[in-house]
């Protein structure tokens, strides 16, 4: 596929995965593609742990409790560090969600399916704090969202994007 088409293609996928492991190879070129993301003051706040090993995967399912991904063979933790980039600006949540969307890209594009997985990881009930513990996570890095990363055994319904034209012009708004 080429940038564009897979662009297009990419959707979230919230059904079963098939129980094929995803190679180590694979999953370093979905790392490298979360690495290359742009981050202002090119302070690369936004890092990051795949997780392929069953055991591992099946204790931070434990604490997952909606468990989507749960049939996912990997999964990529992001990690972010709330810092400073400039003056008093911090760029860290546009630095992770531009590393999050290069990695969905390279993800499709390597013919596998994900989601983004934040309001969940993030909510009252601290799930990304319980995952960073057992991934070993020092303090000062923030687990903020997981992807499931494996070959989609379902077929999903896609959700419905809002027309174009209502969304994006030309030289001016509405035009
Ligand atoms: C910041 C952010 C947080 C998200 N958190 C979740 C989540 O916790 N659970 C989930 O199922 N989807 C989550 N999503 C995925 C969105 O629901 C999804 O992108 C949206 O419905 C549009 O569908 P599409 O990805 O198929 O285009 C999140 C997406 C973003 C950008």
């Amino acid at each position: 596929m080429n940038t564009l088409e897979t662009i297009s293609a990419r959707h979230s996928y919230r059904g079963l995965y098939q129980d094929v492991p995803v190679p180590r190879e694979h999953l370093k070129m979905i790392l490298e593609a979360g690495c290359a993301a742009p981050s202002g003051c090119n302070k690369q706040t936004t890092s990051f742990i795949a997780v392929d090993d069953p055991n591992l995967k099946e204790q931070l399912f434990t604490v997952i409790t909606r468990g989507l991904g749960k049939t996912a063979p990997a999964m990529i933790c992001i990690l972010t560090r709330k810092i400073i980039a400039y003056a008093d600006r911090t760029f860290y949540i546009q630095d992770y969600s531009a590393a999050i969307q290069n990695m969905l890209l390279a993800i499709e594009d390597l013919g596998y399916a994900s989601c983004w997985v934040e309001g969940h990881v993030t909510g009252t009930d601290r799930i990304g704090e319980k995952m960073a513990a057992m991934l070993g996570v020092p303090d000062d890095y923030e687990l903020i969202c997981y992807l499931p990363v494996g070959i989609p055994a379902e077929v999903c319904k896609l959700v419905e994007k809002q027309p174009f034209e209502e969304r994006a012009w030309f030289n001016g708004f509405g035009k």
